[in-house]
């Protein structure tokens, strides 16, 4: 799992349902030390508003940078700014749902197209490249990405910034294996957050997973074996593991065609699940 004592940073802190909130508890629960980025300082205050179950004491523990990574600056002051770390976690993405998402498949905002592309794929290359430096004995990349290879409604270009990120971690493994830096993603399934909130019919994502995935999928609960699987592959075990997609998603991305009612796992609310 991960190293004890060791730094990992954690970018894409938004409230305590961000993805990067989970992976941070998770790294910490197993002895690491983190620093989480937001975009800017409203994120902050945003994130201290929201996060009414922490204690003053534990809000004070919480180290928090700001790094909103459309700013070159930025991103060099934070890496400039903090010292040895063995690992790196990318937990960003962002498109205009009006242009980029939807009904309609647009073609023509292409600066909301360049913008989603720049904050949700071409970052993970910049961090890496700035973070290499700090991880002088090697270390690990994870990126967070959504099942790419088929097409969903309403999903749009997001998916097509998530086909490309699967790319990037591909070739960014072959840059930095001479660095000993290994570089994966964790394809998770529809996950209850800030960002999904924003995707218009998230709901209809939830529910297919639920017609599809072999096993049981949870968009709120299941959000701790996303950052079970992230803490895997940022540690040791998972030392011979790079340019790699790791589906946590139940299983759905796997399978062709929904569920037959023999082959579902039957639990006490299946009958609120039919009438969904
Ligand atoms: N929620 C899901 O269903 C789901 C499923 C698969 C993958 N993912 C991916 O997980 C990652 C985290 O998303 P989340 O669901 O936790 O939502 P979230 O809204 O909690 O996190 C998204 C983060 O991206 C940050 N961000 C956006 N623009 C930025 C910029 N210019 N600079 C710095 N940060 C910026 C936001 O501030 C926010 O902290 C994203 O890559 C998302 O696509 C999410």
């Amino acid at each position: 799992m991960i190293e004890r004592g060791k730094t990992y940073v954690v970018m894409g802190l938004l409230d305590q349902d961000s993805i990067a909130y989970a992976v941070g508890s998770t790294i910490e629960k197993h002895g690491g030390k983190v620093i989480y980025t937001v975009q800017n300082e409203r994120m902050k205050k945003l994130f201290f508003d929201r996060s009414k179950a922490l204690s003053a004491a534990e809000k004070a523990r919480v180290d928090i940078r700001f790094c909103d990574i459309l700013i070159d600056e930025e991103v060099i002051n934070l890496f400039n700014d903090i010292g040895p770390i063995k690992g790196l976690v990318h937990s960003i993405a962002f498109a205009n749902p009006n242009t980029c998402l939807g009904e309609e498949f647009h073609t023509a905002a292409y600066l909301d197209l360049k913008q989603a592309f720049h904050i949700s794929c071409i970052s993970l290359a910049t961090v890496t490249h700035h973070a290499q430096p700090l991880m002088e004995e090697g270390g690990a990349v994870v990126g967070m990405t959504f099942e790419s290879r088929m097409a969903f409604p309403y999903y749009n270009w997001m998916s097509v910034n998530k086909a490309a990120l699967e790319a990037v971690v591909r070739a960014l493994a072959r840059r930095h294996g001479r660095d000993l830096i290994r570089v994966n993603a964790v394809s998770a399934g529809p996950l209850t957050t800030k960002a999904a909130k924003a995707i218009p019919h998230f709901a209809y994502l939830a529910r297919t997973w639920r017609k599809t995935s072999p096993l049981p999928w949870d968009p709120i609960e299941d959000k701790q074996a996303v950052a079970d699987a992230t803490a895997f592959l940022l540690g040791p075990h998972a030392q011979k593991i790079t340019g790699q997609v790791i589906h946590v998603d139940g299983g759905a991305s796997a399978m062709g065609g929904e569920l037959q009612p023999f082959e579902r796992y039957i639990a006490g609310e299946e009958e609120e699940e039919e009438s969904l």
